[in-house]
């Protein structure tokens, strides 16, 4: 049996755990310590099994820098799934379960920074065609999608996540 729920006090071990399993580096766990530090972590869900948490979700503000700037997105960034439970479909059923929170907390906007094949599955579109554009020289892999109707349809500019990010930047 799996659960997804909100994180709550006491999942900071194993949500780290998590992140250090299925990414290369520390940083994502790193990352993870510093948006829920900060007050951050708009939308933070685990997965959760009998052995325990078994995977992650964050979804943290983005501003976007510019003109015609929407307000009200969220940047989803990072989820996980730990090696041997991947591929069983608890990496999108953390995503779709994170977006509508997002929407459901009143959120216009979701973007994410990924594989374009993977974040299709969930509405996730090219942001350029949103006229997002990205810090991170991403093309295909940065995406955008609208949880209140139309509103990207008069978007333009840069988005711009939580200095938090800059952790990826060094
Ligand atoms: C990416 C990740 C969260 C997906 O979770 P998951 O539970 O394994 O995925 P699901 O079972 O829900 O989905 C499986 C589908 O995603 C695809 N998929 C899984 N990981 C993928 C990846 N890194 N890139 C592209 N597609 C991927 C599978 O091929 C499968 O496709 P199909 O449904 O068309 O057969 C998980 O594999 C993971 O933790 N990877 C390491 C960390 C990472 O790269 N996170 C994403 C960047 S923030």
């Amino acid at each position: 049996m799996m659960a997804i729920r909100p994180e709550r006090a006491g999942d900071e071990a194993g949500i780290r755990g998590v992140h250090l399993a299925a990414f290369p580096s520390a940083l994502e766990a790193e990352l993870v310590d510093r948006l829920r530090g900060a007050g951050r972590a708009a939308v933070s869900l685990v997965a959760e099994m009998e052995r325990g948490i078994v995977g992650h979700v964050l979804f943290s503000p983005v501003t976007v820098a510019g003109g015609g700037a929407p307000e009200g997105g969220v940047g989803l960034a990072p989820l996980a799934v730990l090696p041997d439970l991947q591929g069983r479909g608890v990496g999108s059923a953390l995503a779709r379960r994170g977006i509508e929170a997002c929407r459901g907390a009143g959120y216009a906007f979701a973007v994410v920074l990924g594989e374009p094949g993977y974040y299709a599955r969930f509405g996730f579109k090219k942001a350029s065609l949103y006229g997002l554009g990205n810090e991170y020289a991403a093309d295909e892999a940065f995406m955008a999608m609208e949880l209140a109707e139309h509103a990207l349809s008069r978007a333009r500019g840069v988005v711009r996540y939580s200095p938090e990010f800059d952790l990826f930047k060094a």
